[in-house]
């Protein structure tokens, strides 16, 4: 089985990708040939700074390797290393109907916030279904807020396959509906884009000063507090320990401790969940030659599989 998934070097990696995309990801490298990306090309969407760009694609390599993923079992690489995908979306883009690309949430959710209607904007989920037709994938893990790319992408796939016969195999979202979203430190989802994130490797200081500006309402420190949609509890259910999460809900309920102390609790598991993956990016970071090694050899490996399918996809069309 090939699961593949990618995330776009647009910032720096927070709770949210981590829980949401990457920790998910992580596990499931035990469970079949995972192929795992990072998908500079889409970001060229956003980010508009060259040093910037080529410095988010090293750090999110690091942090990615410094979390777990193993490059001996994924085959880790960058987008753009692999050419073979611009190729095929264009080919896609050629029988794509511009209304599944107008219906696209993401796009008119940019819009709405301002961003400008560049193309490359409006045809990113082509972009995606060439990523994942290219390799041809059977599982992609995503975030809910991708499912509709996933649809694109079966859509596609099954119009190509109806015009040249059976050229792609269909891809299975694996979206994880049990998989809370992160809320973000005002209570709305975490995102790079609201300014409410925790970076999974701030300094001490900085992810003091987030948790501890956590809002939160104004019940006084000896009434019961609600754990209903408390931005400190969801947080903390994710770093610390089950028994350690039913002595704080039990404390939220009977009331005589302040949010203060909940939130210097939550500093610390935050900081100790971490821990370890701050020291494994900090050997890696020693090796300064590492990160372009495996990013290297994970875009020869899957150069391999991309050939293989573009010299099927042309042959089908026509090309060559
Ligand atoms: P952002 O919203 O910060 O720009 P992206 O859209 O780049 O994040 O998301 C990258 C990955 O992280 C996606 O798979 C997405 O589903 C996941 N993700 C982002 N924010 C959250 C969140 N708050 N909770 C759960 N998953 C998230
Ligand atoms: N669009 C995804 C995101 O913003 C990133 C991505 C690009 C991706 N290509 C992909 C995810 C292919 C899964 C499969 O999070």
């Amino acid at each position: 089985m090939r699961i593949l998934s990618g995330i776009q070097p647009s910032g720096t990696p927070h709770l949210g990708n981590y829980f949401g995309m990457m920790k998910p990801a992580i596990e499931l490298q035990e469970r079949g040939e995972a192929f795992y990306f990072i998908a500079d090309l889409h970001a060229l969407t956003t980010v508009r700074d060259a040093e910037l760009l080529r410095k988010n694609v090293r750090n999110l390599a690091l942090d990615f390797l410094a979390c777990g993923l193993d490059p001996a079992r994924a085959v880790f690489f960058r987008q753009s290393d692999v050419p073979e995908v611009t190729e095929l979306a264009w080919i896609l883009s050629t029988l794509t109907p511009m209304g599944l690309l107008e219906r696209c949430h993401s796009f008119k959710d940019k819009m709405a916030r301002g961003l400008p209607a560049t193309h490359g904007l409006f045809s990113y989920p082509v972009l995606m279904a060439a990523d994942i037709l290219l390799y041809d994938s059977d599982l992609v893990p995503v975030g809910r807020d991708q499912k509709q790319h996933l649809e694109v992408t079966r859509d596609i796939a099954t119009k190509m396959n109806e015009i040249y016969g059976e050229v792609f195999k269909l891809p299975e979202p694996c979206i994880r509906e049990d998989a809370a979203v992160v809320p973000g430190v005002d209570g709305g989802k975490m995102s790079k884009s609201y300014d409410n994130t925790i970076e999974m490797f701030m300094e001490e200081k900085a992810l003091r000063k987030k948790i501890m500006g956590i809002k939160t309402d104004s019940t006084p420190v000896e009434a019961p507090k609600s754990v209903e949609g408390s931005v400190i509890l969801d947080l903390y259910k994710l770093v610390a320990a089950p028994e350690e999460v039913s002595r704080m809900v039990e404390e939220f309920n009977i009331g005589g401790t302040g949010y203060g102390d909940f939130k210097k609790r939550l500093f610390e598991s935050v900081k100790s969940h971490f821990e370890p993956f701050r020291r494994k990016r900090e050997e890696l970071m020693a090796d300064p030659g590492y990160v372009d090694k495996i990013l290297a050899e994970g875009a020869e490996r899957a150069r391999d599989t991309a050939e293989k399918t573009i010299g099927r996809v042309r042959k089908a069309v026509g090309l060559r």
